[in-house]
């Protein structure tokens, strides 16, 4: 059976959501993770592109082993160089270079005729293979270059040095039958072709990255590039959960497999999720809250007499936990942190768990049941205080029937204790322009929403805010048993993340 890699880009291209912008704690959280997981390389940013994508990489390359560690460069020296500053001491670095090479972006965005951007290609690989011998090449928009031409790239740049030549579908227009064509026309064509791995690429335009990825797999690619969640720019990159589990589900039919420990799959999820603030919709295959919920009585009937009749996979393998209803005020430490671990907390630091179970105390008095979502929500606040400029210390507010809603909030901003007042038109207004006068934010609200974590009235509100600043858009969301500090805390959260440091160059590619 064919073995193939898996090039994790949840920190690069994921990262390129709207809103998912991510700080280097957490680039490095998901990072240890995806070892975990046990994908091949983790691409880990995009080092040009600013200090902390810099800053991003080099942590990760330098901390993370039993992984090759991979930055994005456009095809020009000083991009490749930083790269290579930043991959230096990766146990195993990977340059990846990029360049468009369809007929539509040589005209518009590049602005050069077809040879020159051969000449160029040839030129960066070269250039990075100075550095290391891993080096990949990205034909940007490869589903809309003519097939010859991509031939011809793919020969010269194996043979000025690329050990991997990625042929993506950067704008997700390519469909199932067309794409393993161009692969297996590549295959058939490129007389180097054995000389390194055919990577591919696809993002989700049109619903049909997985199928995309999955059909040139069958034609020969050895690579996949993919992300936790399939998050990624505009409707987001192939899945990675859902191209290893299509693999690993159907073996006589691909004869293919990945070296992807499945069992990881459910944690990295949920910890992308949250660290992203992307939700991940209950239907979606695989990880969401409905993948394996029977609701038909037929359904219902048939799983329990033998459960192969209704699922295909088993929620085991893909590390969702059996229960999700655990603890209470009678539990532990140990069972506390027993299931930590179960839902994707495994590198916190012992003066992080006890912090989480003093707060997890707190909330047994308030709620009878505490459910993975709640325990979730706790830690995530308590893990994401230490690096934040803004964070929440108390808040009053006043609002009814006949008076003019008003709030009084106290933050700590930079380690100063501050306080205001405000008035709006309902108490979130009014505690949000409480904040706003605080901070001096610019940001604007595109959006809030609310939503109860679990059943019952006793349930954790969750609030999830998108802010845009500047044209940057952040997305964060926090939860608390009263909505409107839940309100409060992700509209803090977000502006902690406004406040990490903005890209210098136009961001992604
Ligand atoms: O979609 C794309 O073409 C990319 C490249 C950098 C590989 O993300
Ligand atoms: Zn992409």
């Amino acid at each position: 059976m064919r073995i193939i890699k898996v090039f994790d880009t949840t920190l690069r291209d994921g990262e390129q959501s709207p809103g998912a912008t991510m700080n280097v704690e957490e680039k490095l959280k998901i990072a240890r993770q995806l070892a975990r997981l046990n994908v091949d390389i983790i691409e880990a940013g995009f080092p040009i592109t600013s200090q902390g994508d810099f800053d991003a990489v080099k942590r990760i390359a330098d901390e993370v082993k039993g992984v090759t560690v991979c930055g994005l460069a456009r095809a020009v020296e000083k991009d490749i160089d930083r790269v290579a500053g930043a991959v230096k001491n990766a146990e195993s670095g990977r340059i990846h270079i990029v360049i468009a090479t369809s007929d539509i972006h040589l005209k518009y965005k590049l602005k050069m005729d077809r040879e020159a951007v051969l000449a160029m290609s040839v030129k960066a690989v070269r250039h990075a293979r100075k550095y290391t011998n891993d080096v990949e090449f990205s034909a940007e928009d490869a589903t809309r270059s003519d097939w010859d031409y991509l031939c011809r790239v793919t020969e010269d740049v194996i043979k000025a040095g690329a050990t991997t030549v990625n042929i993506p579908d950067t704008v997700g227009y390519t469909v199932p039958q067309e794409y393993s064509q161009l692969i297996a026309y590549l295959m058939d064509r490129v007389p180097n072709v054995d000389k390194a791995v055919i990577s591919i690429h696809c993002h989700n335009d049109l619903g049909l990255g997985v199928a995309n990825s999955i059909s040139a797999v069958l034609s020969g690619a050895g690579q996949v590039e993919c992300t936790i969640n399939g998050i990624g720019e505009r409707a987001g990159n192939a899945s990675l959960e859902e191209i290893v589990m299509a693999l690993k589900t159907r073996p006589k039919f691909f004869d293919a497999d990945t070296r992807i420990n499945t069992r990881e799959i459910y944690k990295t999820s949920k910890m992308v999720s949250r660290i992203t603030g992307m939700t991940v919709q209950p239907n979606k295959a695989i990880v969401g809250d409905n993948a394996f919920a029977h609701e038909s009585g037929i359904h219902q009937d048939g799983f329990l007499k033998e459960r192969s009749t209704y699922e295909i996979l088993n929620p085991e393998e893909i590390g969702i936990p059996k229960s999700k209803l655990i603890l209470g005020k009678h539990s532990g430490r140990h069972a506390f942190k027993d299931r930590l671990s179960a839902i994707g907390f495994q590198s916190l630091t012992e003066e992080e768990i006890n912090k989480a179970f003093e707060r997890f105390k707190a909330l047994c008095d308030q709620k009878k049941h505490i459910f993975d979502e709640d325990i979730e929500a706790l830690i995530t606040d308590e893990i994401t205080k230490e690096s934040n400029v803004y964070s929440f210390s108390s808040l009053y507010v006043v609002s009814g029937t006949g008076q003019k809603p008003a709030a009084k909030i106290k933050l700590s901003i930079r380690g100063e204790m501050r306080e205001m007042e405000g008035t709006g038109d309902g108490p979130v207004d009014a505690v949000y322009n409480a904040i706003k006068e605080l901070t001096g934010t610019k940001s604007e609200l595109k959006k809030y929403e609310i939503k109860g974590l679990t059943g019952g009235t006793d349930a954790l509100g969750e609030v999830m805010v998108l802010l845009e600043e500047d044209s940057r858009i952040v997305r964060a969301s926090a939860s608390d048993p009263d909505i409107i500090v839940a309100s409060a805390k992700a509209y803090i959260n977000a502006l902690n993340k406004l406040a990490v440091a903005g890209r210098t160059v136009e961001k992604g590619v």
